[in-house]
């Protein structure tokens, strides 16, 4: 047993191709950059900057911004070499695949369960924060105890819950988010963040940016750990990789364009929001929208958080979707039991991962904290950040004659770069957190050695079957994260 065998670029893109069913190659540089900013802006800039700023770095959250958004961005080269040189779907978990192996591309793709799922949970709470803020303006008070998880002060998250439910529903019955749709939301997304940035700039008082590090560079670093969420989700980009139109030259400028725009954005708001109201009083579920309150604007607060809830629904869209599409293509791959990529008869989806996963998610949603939650979809998709990093130096080594129409420069140095800004992020993310996480990947590997090892479609050489008969028939949302659009 191999278990560094490593798939082939040339395999990889074969069978994306043998597929039964090609994805139609519909997005263009802009549709991919709309598309990374609809699965990066959410809960991250609406929620988790007022945990972020009264809790750990105040109001130098700015410089926790600062330093998550070089991490991602370091760690999004590696992502558009590897993006334009394997055009398919999977992401990580096929880079880990051709660069690394077997074993590797396993872990990386069990942690990418960690990431979605825990991210589609973070981002649900996130959800209800909007909801019972918006209806508690239009003066429907929902109780406590319903909206809110132990340990954040209620018994039970039901919006949440309800949220996940609803687009299980969805994805079950194989709804596919058109990218004008998409398109649609970003717009909604981004004209409500400037209309927050036009509203409050005028009402920054800069005494309250002073103590500006009451929390010191511990918290500093700790906040930029939590607000690292924010950035997840611009590796979207890469896994619509098969409907591109021109993916080597496209995939790159959409990953870079949708984070550097989001990344600004986040700046922006993180100063507005501390300086219209002191850090102290931030620790709300929807702060951004209680600052227009806070400053008697309303009107601007309530269209705020519909914005928001629009924003934010189409995150939990895309992490879903992409959650059941990994299981998808582990079992596909022979890695996980084959019930994980049956397909529904009438509606071509994988309804049994779809169903399970959104049990869990909705049983973490409900009953787990916001901040535990980000905390662990951060520490899984840091450790993806790292190994793909590493994967691009390792396949530098190994297959330099492959064609990279996107290079990271100065390889070695800045996959080096984004692989030492991670681990001082999940450095700095608390020891329960790692625990957790130690746990998961244990898990995980004896699952592996359990199970995929010696089911592994690759391991029998018999990869060759794995286009034809498995696949979601004439499912156009197959493949991956961004083919929901
Ligand atoms: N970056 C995404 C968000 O903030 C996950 O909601």
């Amino acid at each position: 047993m191999n278990l560094l065998r490593t798939k082939s670029v040339q395999q990889l893109v074969s069978e994306s191709e043998e597929q039964q069913t090609k994805l139609k190659r519909a997005l263009s540089a802009f549709d991919l950059t709309a598309l990374g900013i609809g699965g990066i802006i959410g809960t991250g800039i609406f929620v988790l900057t007022g945990i972020g700023a009264s809790n750990f770095a105040g109001p130098a959250l700015v410089i926790s911004f600062i330093i998550a958004g070089l991490a991602s961005g370091l760690a999004a080269l590696s992502y558009a070499e590897f993006a334009a040189m394997i055009p398919v779907a999977g992401s990580a978990y096929t880079y880990g695949y051709a660069a690394l192996g077997e074993i590797f591309a396993w872990v990386i793709g069990w942690d990418l369960l960690l990431e979605y799922g825990l991210a589609s949970s973070t981002v649900a709470v996130g959800w209800s924060g909007y909801l019972v803020n918006l209806l508690s303006a239009i003066g429907v008070n929902l109780p406590a105890w319903a909206t809110n998880a132990p340990g954040a002060g209620g018994i039970i998250d039901l919006p949440a819950i309800l949220i996940v439910g609803l687009i299980v529903s969805l994805l079950t019955v194989g709804v596919k988010e058109s990218k004008w749709v998409n398109n649609i939301i970003v717009v909604v997304k981004l004209a409500v963040i400037l209309l927050f940035i036009a509203v409050g700039t005028s009402h920054v008082t800069p005494a309250n940016w002073h103590p500006y590090m009451p929390f010191g560079w511990g918290g500093v670093m700790t906040g930029a750990s939590i607000i690292f969420f924010a950035y997840l989700g611009f590796d979207a980009v890469s896994t619509a990789a098969e409907e591109a139109k021109k993916p080597q030259r496209d995939l790159p400028i959409g990953l870079m364009a949708s984070l550097g725009i989001s990344t600004v954005l986040y700046i922006l708001v993180t100063m507005i929001l501390t300086g219209m109201v002191n850090y102290t009083k931030l620790n709300t579920s929807a702060p951004v929208s209680f600052a227009l309150n806070y400053i008697g604007m309303h009107w601007a607060a309530a269209l705020l958080s519909v914005g928001a809830i629009a924003g934010i629904t189409s995150v939990l869209l895309v992490d879903l979707f992409a959650q059941t599409r990994i299981l998808y293509a582990m079992s596909r791959d022979g890695l996980l039991p084959p019930v994980f990529s049956s397909v529904h008869q009438k509606f071509k989806t994988p309804h049994v991962s779809t169903r399970l996963v959104g049990l869990v998610v909705a049983a973490m949603a409900g009953f787990t904290p916001i901040k535990d939650l980000a905390e662990m979809a951060n520490i899984g998709t840091l450790f993806a950040f790292v190994i793909v990093s590493a994967a691009v130096i390792v396949l530098r080594k190994t297959k330099p004659e492959q064609r990279r129409p996107f290079r990271v420069p100065l390889v070695p140095w800045l996959p080096l770069l984004a692989i030492v800004a991670c681990l001082y992020l999940m450095y700095s993310l608390p020891l329960l957190t790692w625990i957790r996480f130690v746990v998961w990947l244990a898990v995980g590997l004896i699952i592996y050695w359990r199970y995929g090892s010696r089911h592994s479609l690759l391991q029998k050489g018999e990869n060759g079957r794995l286009s034809g008969d498995k696949t979601m028939g004439t499912d156009p949302q197959k493949g991956g994260r961004g083919a929901a659009r």
